[in-house]
């Protein structure tokens, strides 16, 4: 089986949750198999070596900002293979020190992120990752937080896009996701 199909058969599909009308696509079932975890972050890392470093300015990623929650679960591995920074956005009130923050409106409801204020230097190359995009709100919040600090978004990473939503059309860099869901 070709890769993508394998990871897409990975994952959980739960309709109804968490409220009526949504089918919630899970990641845990892929991240409980190590072959497909292995495959997940192979694939992301020879994307983001073959098209994302050699477009950047400066041949390189400074950082990985990962997304509460899931985000958490993916950033750090792939910042640790890249060599670079890996920074959490996190939900309003849970990250101490001086912090910048953004509102957004999701699919199910509203909420507010935040970032360290001294976590991206002006001129930094960044990542943004998370496990789905769906309306794009919070990558959109997350990429205000990167530019407000003087950081250029060279990319948004997902292993799901729910396509219908039209979610990258917010964005201020594209997407890449490796499972299309419409
Ligand atoms: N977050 C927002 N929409 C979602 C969905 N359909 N499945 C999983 N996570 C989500």
């Amino acid at each position: 089986m070709a890769d993508i199909e394998y990871l897409k058969s990975q994952l959980g599909v739960h309709p109804d949750f968490p409220k009526k009308g949504i089918v919630f696509l899970d990641i845990f079932p892929l991240l409980r198999n190590p072959v497909a975890f292995e495959t997940l972050i192979t694939n992301l890392i020879h994307h983001l070596t073959s098209h994302t470093i050699p477009a950047s300015p400066s041949k390189k990623i400074d950082v990985v900002v990962g997304l509460d929650a899931r985000g958490f679960l993916l950033g750090p591995i792939i910042a640790m293979r890249l060599g670079a920074a890996f920074v959490p956005v996190r939900k309003k009130g849970k990250l101490p020190g001086q912090c910048v923050s953004a509102t957004y409106v999701k699919e199910y409801g509203e909420d507010s992120f935040e970032m360290q204020s001294d976590a991206i230097k002006p001129g930094q190359t960044v990542v943004v990752i998370d496990d789905l995009i769906a309306t794009g709100g919070s990558a959109k919040a997350a990429g205000e937080l990167i530019s407000v600090q003087g950081g250029k978004t060279l990319e948004y990473l997902f292993i799901i896009e729910l396509t219908f939503l039209k979610g990258g059309s917010k964005l201020d860099a594209p997407v890449y996701s490796i499972v299309q869901s419409d």
